[in-house]
């Protein structure tokens, strides 16, 4: 049997991997603290829940619309109405099965021989995975550059040649946790006006996780860039939704049709009941936002200072998602030693940097999607390992 080609270049996201390993741990009887995977552990709000139940009860069995049902697409229009002033045309709005294929099709789109793609290094590792696939060239864009990781515009600008077709921009950021102010996205968008053959994917599935009462400095502050911008957002982390698999995009209007053709070959379209949930959840109460957010914001204390307080550990504030990203090289061990070290002796699941790219040797990631007493506990441990 001949396989094609491209396989060879398709990669794929390790904290999967890493999961299965601490899970085999744990059916070996080992204890595992997971600090690994990146999904929020809260329970999906009641009301989500009962409204897809709702919707599975009145018969909502069927295919539906595969840019999905326009109630579901006018609440996340009403959701941007309501978070960024901005009014979108629901025709724009894509609803997808997570956000994770939004990041397929925008790189399908633009991505082949002799096209260039612009992404986060230390990113998702998605998008390198992807761009890869479609044998495009992947130029990364080097996150540990700032000692923050926020995103550096001129540096970001200074990548664009003739060739760039796509910008992929992710703020809040995986796997840094780092969090870029409105003043560099402006920066940022004015510089891209200059380069208008270029799209941008601003992938802001953590927009509604952002420290310190800052405001989400969404791509959709930008008009100007409409005709070339796509925006990921969605369910999965904001309301715990990440088994649920929906996500929501914009698109340029000229994309849509494209877009829609893919819906229509992969998935036909997203789970109907679900998208019931989808809705109650856009047009509910923030309530549980608000609480998830004051309990992530006592843990991002606990393991920034904790992680801190451990010699030859050296950690930024995180400024949004769930993420602390630690450079661990001073303990005498790269990223890939130390999460071993940590996953077999100190029985702590965590993700080193080069899951994220090539770049993060050094480094390590750390979800704080666990309860206080387990971060601690883990911290402990780690202090332990390291004597
Ligand atoms: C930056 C980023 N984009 C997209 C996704 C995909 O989200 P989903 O689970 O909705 O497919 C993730 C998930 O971890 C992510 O971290």
């Amino acid at each position: 049997m001949k396989l094609a080609k491209n396989l060879e270049r398709l990669g794929t996201e390790s904290a999967f991997k890493i999961l299965a390993e601490a899970k085999k741990l744990e059916s070996d009887g080992k204890k595992i603290i997971h600090l690994g995977i990146g999904q929020p552990d809260f329970k999906t709000p009641k009301h989500i829940v009962e409204a897809t139940k709702k919707a599975l009860d009145d018969g909502h069995h069927g295919y539906v619309l595969s840019n999905g049902t326009i109630d579901c697409r006018k609440a996340v229009t009403r959701k941007i109405k309501s978070l960024y002033n901005v009014d979108i045309d629901p025709e724009r709005v894509i609803i997808m099965p997570g956000g994770k294929p939004i990041i397929y099709y925008a790189i399908s789109l633009f991505g082949e021989q002799g096209s260039e793609i612009i992404y986060p290094d230390p990113g998702f590792p998605i998008y390198e995975s992807m761009i890869n696939y479609t044998g495009a060239k992947a130029v990364p864009i080097n996150m540990l550059e700032s000692k923050d990781f926020s995103i550096n515009p001129e540096k970001i600008l200074s990548l664009i040649n003739e060739n760039t077709r796509l910008l992929i921009i992710n703020n809040p950021n995986n796997p840094t946790g780092a969090f870029t102010e409105k003043s560099k996205m402006d920066q940022l968008a004015i510089g891209l006006k200059k380069f208008p053959h270029v799209a941008i994917l601003s992938d802001e599935i953590y927009s509604r996780q952002i420290y310190d009462q800052k405001k989400m400095p969404t791509f959709f502050n930008y008009p100007d860039l409409y005709d070339r911008l796509i925006v990921l957002d969605g369910w999965s982390k904001a309301y715990s939704m990440t088994g649920w698999r929906l996500g929501w995009s914009v698109w340029p209007e000229q994309f849509v049709e494209h877009i829609n053709k893919f819906c229509t070959n992969n998935h036909s379209c997203v789970n109907a009941a679900v998208q019931f949930g989808g809705i109650a959840a856009l047009d509910g109460p923030d309530d549980f936002i608000i609480m998830v957010m004051k309990e992530f914001a006592e843990r991002r204390k606990i393991i920034f200072e904790g992680l801190n307080n451990i010699k030859g550990i050296e950690c930024s504030l995180p400024g949004g998602a769930f993420y602390a990203f630690p450079k661990v090289i001073e303990t005498g061990m790269n990223g890939q030693e130390f999460a071993k070290k940590c996953l077999h002796e100190a029985g702590v699941a965590i993700v080193p940097g080069t899951a994220f790219g090539k770049k993060a040797v050094d480094y390590v990631r750390f979800s704080f999607a666990a309860s206080q007493n387990d971060i601690s506990k883990a911290l402990e441990k780690i202090r332990k390992m390291l004597v």
